[in-house]
């Protein structure tokens, strides 16, 4: 950060934001990344991209953060929701096919906790029918699915780099562009519908207004910040497994005992080791064991309240029981303690205050 402020690089687009996109185009193996200010702008580029016009639906889970979903609907779309697996907590891939209609524009699959969705079936509908695939991989970077990277097998995939994820830079996204056709557009509309970035370049003489857009650069006083955790990424993965490990390793046998339920990661899936979460037997257990924890000092959280509930959810027409695994497990869920300076000292105290519980 000191480095771009001495060189006079404060706006984006600029040597950091360059080898940040350099860097996670080379690691996963893609055509193009393009930083962004989040991973919900890069979601609404997105949607920019694929033309949504009021009235297509996109298919999305319920159990997701609310910009999985306002990405599509601010541009008018109608969000259609759909249940989420028991084992995973992902986009129930065998409810997809029903919900389709020919207004369907998206399907947008979120990979909870960095767990893959099971993407082979959710690409071979969308092929089928013609429909973009736009994976919201908030959780999931690094993880594979069935040796496939996460973020890699959606035309569009958005990545998120806020302070509560594994790499971060405070607020910050990036878009990967996997379908080289949405590429030159999406320089476009980030630079606030201009062709700045050819301009740069040195494609055209001057840069003008071309088409319609925003602003979504990142500041390269922040690219800066997350190259030095990109960098690191390898680290910070491998103290993310150390730390997902020893919860998995000292929890599991307790959680059985207690009808507590741990994570599920599929054989085919290598997670990004994201999130530890529990998922408790009843609303009531889950409130006394928050309770239990904070009197410790240790701070555990729910997680995402069903968005077909909510008060947006509603007026497209959500119901309870709409989505019954959904509203099942966001009143159960809880998420421990994990972030990449947790020390082991630190985590036991949280498993010994379980254990105590
Ligand atoms: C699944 C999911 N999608 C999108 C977002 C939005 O990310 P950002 O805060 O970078 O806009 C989040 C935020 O936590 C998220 O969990």
């Amino acid at each position: 950060m000191t480095e771009a402020l001495r060189i006079g690089q404060i706006a984006g687009d600029q040597s950091f934001t360059k080898r940040c996109q350099r860097l996670l185009e080379e690691v996963l193996q893609v055509p193009r990344v393009l930083l962004t200010t989040s991973c919900t702008h890069a979601l609404e580029l997105a949607a920019l991209l694929l033309n949504i016009q009021p009235g297509d639906q996109v298919i999305v889970p319920s159990f997701t953060f609310v910009s999985t979903v306002n990405a599509f609907v601010v541009r008018g779309a109608q969000p259609v929701f759909t249940d989420i697996r028991e084992d995973t907590l992902n986009m129930d891939e065998a409810q997809v096919e029903r919900l389709l209609t020919a207004r369907t524009k998206a399907i947008v699959p979120v990979h909870y906790a960095g767990v893959g969705c099971e993407m082979d079936a959710i690409a071979d509908i969308a092929s089928r029918r013609g429909i973009a695939v736009i994976e919201d991989n908030a959780h999931g970077l690094f993880g594979n699915y069935r040796g496939r990277k996460l973020g890699t097998m959606g035309a569009l995939a958005a990545l998120s780099f806020h302070e509560t994820k594994n790499v971060t830079c405070g607020e910050g996204g990036a878009l990967i562009l996997n379908d080289a056709r949405y590429t030159e557009r999406a320089e476009i509309l980030r630079e606030k519908g201009t062709n700045r970035t050819q301009f740069f370049r040195g494609q055209v003489d001057k840069y003008t207004w071309v088409d319609i857009g925003s602003s979504y650069v990142m500041s390269d006083v922040l690219a800066a910040f997350l190259y030095g955790q990109l960098e690191a990424w390898r680290e910070i993965q491998e103290q993310r497994r150390r730390i997902w490990e020893l919860y998995d390793r000292r929890l599991s046998e307790w959680a059985r005992q207690h009808g507590i339920r741990t994570p599920t990661v599929p054989p085919h899936c290598g997670q990004a080791y994201h999130m530890y979460y529990l998922l408790l037997p009843s609303l009531e257990r889950r409130t006394a064991l928050i309770e239990h924890l904070k009197r410790r000092g240790i701070l555990s959280v729910f997680h995402y309240l069903p968005l077909h509930l909510s008060l947006m959810g509603q007026k497209f027409g959500g119901k309870p029981g709409d989505c019954p695994v959904t509203e099942d497990v966001s009143a159960r869920l809880l998420r421990l303690p994990f972030y990449n300076s947790l020390s082991e000292l630190e985590q036991e105290k949280v498993v010994s205050s379980l254990l105590e519980f």
